[in-house]
């Protein structure tokens, strides 16, 4: 198991490239756009330059480490000599489900294939090949080289081995594994979005403020973020999409997205990535600083 495919070079790709590359795998980078995948190795060099200031890599590993990723734009060419497959393509069911009936033509036999999705069903993606007993879930968790967890994720057909494989490529990447089945948000977002629906729910409502809020469940709760400010970092967007997951998948009222979310996902309001959510960003600057429609 040494040549692994990444599909998708952005936020969570290029972190999973960097991680494979930096433990001695030999990394092919998978995006339809040139200038995600330039933007990618600029990411990927960045943190290794951090990596190394703070003494954790040898200015050699990161050298080769960079050596070790092969960016390119053609699938079938990624996917020829692959072992594994990390699919960390964008999140909607119809792309992943061509992705991975066409995985399914492009790689070996033996070839795993895991996706990175943090809410589509891993029995339907397995259901678009041939070889479900070797498709499963790896949810990194962003940033990727920071974040110890992974979530494995098995769906239906899973395989016992193929699990057991992927939980040990976890653990040499210095990863926590964890294994879960395949159901609506898996065990992190089952969990946290929930959380984050409740935060602005006690908002919505007039219970408090958001700083409030944040400060209650960061000092109270020894969260290092608090839920408002972190559902700004994930994207509002995203946050709302895995809420609609919960709510069909499962059923329950409980899982409904509140009204402001949805408001707020509607006026593009998507927290960091659109520079306003709970909170404004001003490039450059760290402070925290609470959105004028919620002062
Ligand atoms: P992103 O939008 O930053 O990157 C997705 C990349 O996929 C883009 O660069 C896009 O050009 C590329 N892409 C689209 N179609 C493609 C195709 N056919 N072939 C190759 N590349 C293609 O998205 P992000 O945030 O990195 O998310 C990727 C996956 O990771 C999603 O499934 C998401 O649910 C999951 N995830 C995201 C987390 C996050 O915090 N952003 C956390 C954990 C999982």
């Amino acid at each position: 198991m040494q040549n692994v495919t990444v599909i998708g070079g952005g936020t969570m790709g290029n972190g999973i490239a960097h991680v494979f590359a930096q433990y001695g795998y030999e990394v092919s980078l998978v995006d339809v756009s040139t200038e995600v995948l330039d933007k990618a190795l600029s990411t990927i060099r960045k943190n290794l330059d951090r990596q190394v200031a703070k003494g954790v890599l040898l200015e050699g590993e990161k050298a080769s480490t960079l050596q070790r990723i092969h960016p390119m734009t053609d699938l079938r060419e990624g996917a020829a000599g692959a072992d594994l497959v990390v699919e960390a393509a964008t999140e909607k069911v119809e792309l992943k489900l061509k992705l991975f009936s066409d995985l399914d033509q492009y790689t070996p036999a033996h070839a795993i294939l895991a996706t990175n999705t943090s809410s589509i069903s891993i029995t339907r993606i397995a259901s678009a090949t041939q070889r479900p007993q070797q498709v499963i879930g790896m949810h990194f968790m962003n940033p990727v080289p920071v974040m110890k967890l992974v979530e494995v994720i098995r769906g239906y057909a899973t395989s016992d081995e193929v699990c057991r494989t992927i939980m040990d490529i976890a653990r040499r990447l210095e990863k926590v594994p964890v294994e879960v089945n395949d159901y609506p948000g898996f065990v992190a977002n089952r969990i946290l979005m929930p959380m984050i629906n409740e935060a602005i729910y006690t908002l919505y409502e007039g219970v408090s403020g958001v700083e409030e809020i944040d400060t209650v469940m960061k000092l109270g709760m020894a969260h290092p973020m608090g839920p408002l400010q972190l559902a700004d970092f994930i994207g509002l967007d995203v946050c709302l999409a895995i809420l609609r997951v919960l709510h069909e998948g499962l059923g329950q009222p409980k899982y409904a997205p509140c009204p402001l979310l949805v408001n707020m996902v509607t006026a593009g309001k998507l927290g960091v990535k659109t520079g306003e959510g709970f909170y404004t960003y001003t490039a450059g600057s760290k402070e925290l600083v609470v959105s004028e429609r919620f002062r």
